[in-house]
């Protein structure tokens, strides 16, 4: 699916369908805006306020969004802390500047651990038809606060294996709790990890293909 884009006289809205988790943030907090079940145009940007847009923008949890000023005065900024939060029975949500899989990704994205979507490294709703159950409340891991909570975060989606990331990295359950605090860790999108959200090997036994 190709990027749509809607124009309007202050900001320019991209929409990444491909990106796109379908939590409906957009659609819910601006039915005026976000349009659904429509044909034709259905995002709108002269309706919300360039502040309003950008908001829109940061609370789309897989970066399918994403605003900037026409005039380029207005654009996104990357997080203070860098974050992965660990979703109920779908995927890692991340938030840092990105660079997965050796391309920039933006500020923010939902890659798939489920090991069912057709996207990958990306979520593409797929562990609901699944049935993919995993706990968005991983047990505390003994770590120290980090020296640098921000950076650049390097995502590499391993063959057949799990996510490595590399980078200041904080792990976050459902709730908000802290959990981990990482500079490398090895986070499981195989789905069968007895240890999610951290890989444990289990992908080498059970055959997991990426
Ligand atoms: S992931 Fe983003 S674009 Fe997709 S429904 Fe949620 S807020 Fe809207
Ligand atoms: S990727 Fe799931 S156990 Fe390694």
């Amino acid at each position: 699916m190709s990027i749509e884009t809607a124009r309007g006289k202050e900001m320019v809205v991209q929409f990444n369908g491909e990106r796109c988790i379908h939590a409906r943030h957009c659609v819910l907090d601006r039915p005026d805006v976000f349009v659904p079940n429509v044909s034709g145009e259905w995002i709108h940007p002269d309706r919300a306020t360039p502040a309003q847009l950008m908001e829109l923008a940061h609370n789309c949890p897989s970066g399918a969004i994403h605003c900037d000023s026409t005039d380029g005065t207005l654009v996104e900024t990357a997080p203070l802390v860098n974050t992965v939060r660990v979703r109920e029975n779908g995927p890692l949500a991340f938030r840092a500047p990105l660079n997965i899989d050796g391309q920039d990704a933006g500020f923010r994205a939902t890659l798939c651990r489920c090991g069912a979507s057709t996207h990958k490294p990306y979520c593409d709703g797929s562990h609901s038809a699944a049935g993919f159950t995993a706990s968005a409340e991983p047990a505390p891991v003994e770590s120290t606060a980090l020296a640098q909570r921000n950076g650049a975060l390097k995502v590499e989606p391993i063959r057949d294996g799990p996510l490595h990331v590399s980078g200041n990295l904080e792990v976050i359950t459902g709730t908000g709790k802290t959990v981990n605090r990482v500079v490398e860790s090895w986070l499981c999108r195989c789905g069968q990890s007895g240890k999610k959200p951290y890989c444990d090997g289990t992908h080498k036994r059970i055959g997991f293909r990426s």
